[in-house]
């Protein structure tokens, strides 16, 4: 892969080459289930080819979309949950100015980005309406099976406001669906009330789907070039589509190795960044491994922390709490920008000793030492750098995500495209909630 390097060093002698070498006839076996949908949960393997199966015309008519809310808004409110929110978001955030919000109206020409419909929080959106008051505002509601309870009840609320502000068909040219080609109550909803609408392909499920519109309209409203991000995710779909070889498979590679650690009692991983872009990109990771993987009593407990600031607050737990975990370094090889520490004629806070450093050169001594005192402290470790925070690069990574967790929950033998247990709470609450057709007996 171009963008990727991981690095299992720290994580011998827990786990040796010989132990890893002798997975590749199963993963070779898997990779054969996956390619040929032969798998568990085959229905859902459309994420595999999205960068290559979908069309010019078809990322051509997200951008003209993207374009119409961007020359429209001062404000676009992304609603969406779980898989239907956090890709787009983790990308944002990765590739955006750190406080792009607070920059946009000032020169960045971009909309400021929310979100909207991942709680039901009546205090965040209160203050969500506090900020869109005076704004021109547009929405992009997504939900693939156009029920989900989160995001109806915000979208409810948010077009109540639109409505009362610009009239029903003002707020009708400022709303765009993002939804299943037939199915679901926003389905129904978008055709009554003539919204433009973008079609969320049946066999991708929530969160395998960042490379469809439901990650890419409100991408492509941040500015990003999602062409860029899909070129990235080609080359990932490219090599691993070609190699089940764990000498060419990183994807596979690093499923490998999770697979041993979790076979040797290592049930947690931690998955650890040093750029605080990448604080949704973790969240991302953890709803994409936790929902795939934890089922049947099984599955890896996914995760995060973002270091250095949380080495002073979960870094004890690693260092010396219950063994159970590993630990994957997310690194990004290089800031986009870099800073030097200035030389004081008064050294008096000590620092002279680091005057003309960058501070990449610290945060990269922070993380090495890190490395070193855990795998010290018997949490075996590797590192998966990305090398930049352009879009190819994360295109790269979504896809090597994706593949590396579709193979860890086929090495589990669990189906990594369901969630049966996200049910559960939903019939409690429509219980409780009175909701037709849940009754309390
Ligand atoms: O990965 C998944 O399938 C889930 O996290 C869903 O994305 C989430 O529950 C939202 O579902 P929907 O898009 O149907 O509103």
């Amino acid at each position: 892969m171009n963008s990727l390097d991981l690095d299992y060093q720290n994580s011998k002698p827990f786990i040796t080459d010989s132990e890893i070498q002798s997975l590749q006839p199963n993963i070779d076996r898997l990779h054969q289930a996956l390619e040929a949908g032969t798998g568990k949960g085959a229905d859902y393997l459309g994420w595999m080819g999205l960068s290559s199966r979908t069309s010019s015309e078809e990322l051509a008519a997200i951008e003209q979309s993207a374009k119409q809310l961007r020359d429209h808004c001062d404000v676009f409110v992304s609603i969406g949950i779980g898989g239907s929110y956090l890709g787009a978001r983790a990308a944002i955030s990765y590739l955006s100015h750190t406080f792009s919000n607070q920059l946009s109206s000032k020169n960045s020409g971009s909309p400021e980005i929310h979100f909207a419909g991942h709680n039901l929080n009546s205090d965040y959106h209160a203050d969500l309406f506090d900020l869109i008051a005076d704004r021109d505002v547009c929405l992009n509601v997504i939900s693939k099976s156009g029920t989900t309870t989160e995001p109806a009840v915000a979208f409810r609320l948010l077009k109540d406001k639109l409505e009362n502000k610009y009239g029903k068909e003002g707020a009708r040219k400022r709303i765009v669906v993002t939804t299943d080609q037939t199915k679901g109550a926003l389905k129904k909803l978008a055709d009554e009330e003539g919204y433009t609408t973008f079609v969320i392909p049946d066999d991708v499920g929530g969160r395998y789907s960042v490379l469809t519109p439901v990650g890419l309209l409100p991408i492509a409203v941040a500015g990003i070039d999602i062409r860029e991000l899909m070129a990235g995710a080609k080359t990932g779909e490219t090599v691993c589509k070609a190699h089940s070889g764990l000498d060419k498979n990183l994807a596979y590679l690093y499923a490998g190795i999770r697979h041993l650690m979790y076979t040797k009692g290592k049930t947690l991983e931690v998955l650890a960044s040093f750029h605080p872009s990448l604080s949704y990109v973790l969240e991302w990771w953890k709803q994409l491994a936790g929902e795939s993987e934890g089922k049947e009593f099984k599955g890896i407990f996914p995760a995060s922390v973002e270091y250095t600031t949380d080495l002073h607050s979960m870094g004890q737990w690693v260092q010396e709490g219950n063994r159970i975990l590993f630990e994957t370094f997310l690194l990004v090889g290089a800031s986009r920008r870099q800073l030097e520490i200035p030389m004081f004629d008064n050294d008096g806070d000590g620092l002279n000793y680091l005057a003309g450093k960058t501070l990449d050169f610290v945060n990269d001594k922070a993380y090495k030492g890190t490395a070193m005192a855990h795998k010290e402290g018997e949490v075996p470790n590797m590192t998966l750098t990305v090398k930049d925070r352009s879009p190819y690069a994360l295109g790269e990574l979504f896809y090597f995500f994706e593949r590396a967790i579709a193979m860890t929950g086929y090495l589990m033998d669990v189906n990594p495209f369901d969630q049966p247990g996200v049910e559960f709470y939903k019939k409690n609450m429509f219980m409780l909630l009175n909701k037709p057709g849940y009754s309390k007996g």
